[in-house]
């Protein structure tokens, strides 16, 4: 009976159709790019007629990201050993956050997946000041970047006060203590990720007060 089955399955062709992502989950840089790859195979006796990705939502039906306007002119799937497929996104919005599938058509058939594919998270990068943005000299405080999920890379991160970089302050804690905090250190502190100087955050301003 176990035989039957395996046999049986064979026949259905599921055994040798298979996509698999070795990233499930990726966290990247809002205005940076992505590069998601999977490996797939399909029965020889089928031809490959053609490969695509998608953004996976429940209840839709796939379409390709290279003919989806939201994607538009940021979307490539750079050439590939066989077997193999990557999906380039590159200018990375909020919105682009969601789960990324590949699928293809045979000469036989389209062949659905029902498994998850890659889910991206893309963030941005925000400033908090603790205890308080306002405070007095002498005090300890601590700015941090905060980014919605960990970066996939764990990049050092880098920061300005008055849109200049604060000397010293790359690193790959994501803070920046002052303590204590004098009067020169009051300003407006933005930080970035290396290699993406361009790519600050908004500023939070630190208002430091005389000691009486
Ligand atoms: C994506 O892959 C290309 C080609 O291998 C590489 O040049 C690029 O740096 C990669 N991008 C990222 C974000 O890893
Ligand atoms: C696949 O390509 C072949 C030859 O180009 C074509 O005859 C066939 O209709 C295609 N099949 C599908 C499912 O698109
Ligand atoms: C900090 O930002 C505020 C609001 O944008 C601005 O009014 C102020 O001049 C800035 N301070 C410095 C030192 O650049």
């Amino acid at each position: 009976m176990a035989l039957f089955l395996i046999y049986f399955s064979g026949l259905q062709g599921n055994s040798c159709t298979r996509v698999s992502y070795p990233t499930r989950t990726m966290c990247v840089l809002q205005g940076t790019s992505v590069n998601i790859s999977c490996t797939y195979s399909h029965p020889p006796d089928a031809t490959l007629n053609s490969t695509y990705w998608f953004k996976w939502r429940a209840n839709q039906e796939p379409s390709d990201l290279q003919s989806d306007s939201e994607y538009e002119g940021r979307v490539e799937y750079p050439v590939e050993e066989t077997g193999r497929s990557t999906l380039r996104i590159t200018d990375l919005r909020h919105t682009d956050s969601s789960e990324y599938r590949f699928t293809f058509k045979t000469s036989q058939r389209e062949w659905k997946s029902i498994l998850h594919g890659t889910t991206l998270t893309v963030t941005g990068l925000r400033v908090e000041v603790t205890p308080v943005a306002t405070v007095t000299e002498g005090q300890r405080v601590t700015l941090t970047c905060i980014t919605s999920c960990p970066l996939a890379d764990k990049p050092s991160y880098i920061w300005y006060q008055n849109n200049g970089p604060v000397t010293g302050s790359e690193n790959p804690k994501n803070q920046l203590v002052l303590d204590p905090v004098g009067l020169q250190h009051a300003g407006n502190y933005s930080c970035s990720v290396r290699n993406y100087p361009h790519l600050r955050s908004p500023e939070e301003t630190l208002t430091t007060n005389h000691h009486h």
